[in-house]
Parts: structure tokens; sequence; C-alpha cells
């Protein structure tokens, strides 16, 4: 039997898409029964009515902070088509703790860095900032603090020193569409524990994939010195 699954939204919904891509697959061991957005404009809710998935619209703004209030609606929602998994993309509302309690485990978010490393807002701008050489996307349970949680997966890509935070999110999007699908998979399908704060996935051999970045830097480059080893 496959997992019964709801996306929630707020904006583009490509994450959305390349889940319910996925999920096409006869073997794909979750269905997308839903998609729910907090905002009537979004503009995932098309795609998903283009693909036949139903949509259904629950406007946050006009819970203001009762952020319960909302959640007992969405729950509803929720309940009424028999949802047991979730799939958070781009959906931009804050949740209660006691309803982060009640779908953990089973609950599931994208965020566009390599986490615990810069969560929150303009992660490709603060990614940048920091200079890191390396950055990417992770899919993760969902705890009450915003963009944490048990890490499922990664994927990671080079920063070029003329990346703009545009062109670096255009790198890491087409990572998200792959990582997020193969995190449904994996928890749609039974394969994944959580001991403690970690996430552990059966079957998941070590590899000896290496990403190495800046890879090659000439050597004869007169803005580079060599630190001799040892
Ligand atoms: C994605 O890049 C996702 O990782 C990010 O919002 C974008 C939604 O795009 N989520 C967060 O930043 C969560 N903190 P999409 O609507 O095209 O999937």
């Amino acid at each position: 039997m496959k997992r019964r699954v709801a996306i929630l939204i707020s904006g583009r919904g490509s994450n959305m898409v390349a889940l319910i891509e996925a999920a096409k697959a006869e073997n794909f061991p979750a269905e997308i029964v839903v998609v729910i957005s907090n905002r009537a404009d979004a503009a995932g809710l098309a795609k998903a009515s283009a693909s036949g998935i139903p949509t259904i619209v629950i406007e946050s703004k006009p819970f203001g902070k009762d952020r319960a209030g909302f959640e007992a609606r969405l729950q509803r929602a929720l309940d009424e088509k028999n949802v047991e998994l979730i799939c958070l993309g781009g959906f931009m509302r804050l949740f209660t703790a006691e309803f982060v309690q009640r779908w953990y485990g089973r609950m599931l978010n994208i965020h566009p860095s390599l986490l615990p490393c810069f969560p929150g807002l303009d992660p490709h701008g603060q990614a940048l900032k920091a200079g890191v050489k390396i950055s990417g996307a992770t899919v993760h349970f969902v705890i009450p603090e915003t963009d944490a949680g048990p890490i499922v997966v990664q994927g990671a890509v080079v920063v070029a020193d003329d990346d703009t935070p545009e062109t670096l999110a255009a790198r890491v999007i087409q990572i998200e569409h792959q990582i997020y699908p193969e995190a449904l998979r994996l928890l749609a399908a039974g394969r994944l524990t959580l001991e403690g704060d970690v996430c552990k996935t059966a079957g998941n051999a070590a590899s000896d994939g290496t990403l190495i970045s800046p890879r090659q830097v000439s050597a004869t480059s007169a803005s580079v010195k060599e630190i001799p080893p040892g």
C-alpha cells in the first residue's frame, strides 16, 4: 500500500512538481493525495491541478497570530484525506510545537543549504557571505526549531567565486529536485530510523564519493601562495 502524502506549499511549487513526478512511478512507495496552500495566489496550485492532484487553499492570513486555529483547520483537511505523511515545499508558515509533535517523524522539509549551516532567510546570501566552497540542500524531519531536525538526505554543489545568490540558487534547486523525492521514497518505504537527533537509513553503505572545491588551483598563479605540507 502506498503511503498517502500531502504537500504543503506557499509559492512556486517546483519541489512539489518534482515530488508529483516521482510519485507517478508505479514502484514509488507514496502517492500525493492533496496539495494544500496557505496562499490563494501560490503559483504551484495551478501546476498541481494540471497534474490532476486535488488542491485545497487554507488562507493563513485571516488567522493572524492564531496558529492553533489555522492548524486545526489544516488538520481537518489532512484527516479528511487520510494523510499519513507531509512534505513541506517552500511552505512559509511556522507551526506550533503541538502540531510539529503530532507529526514528528512523519513531516519532511527541504531547505537550500547544507544544514545546520544557514537556516532561515537568504541561505544563498548567507553561504556566499561566509565564503563556503561547497553548499547544497537538505531534506530533514521537522522539529519546532526552523530549518532544523534530523537530516534525511543532503546534496552538494560547488560554489564559484563569481556566484551570486541567484546563480547559486539555480544550481541548488536542481539538487533539491533530486533529493526530495529520494527522501520521501526512503521515508515511505520505512527505511528511516530516528535515533535521537540522528536519522539512520537502512541499507546505507559507506561510499567513497568526495567533493573538493576548489578542485584545481594553478600552482603558477602569482596570487596563490603555496603552503608546504607538514
Ligand atoms: C526551495 O528552494 C526550498 O528549499 C525553500 O523554498 C524554495 C521553494 O521553492 N525552502 C526554504 O527556504 C525553507 N526554509 P519551490 O516552491 O519552487 O519548491
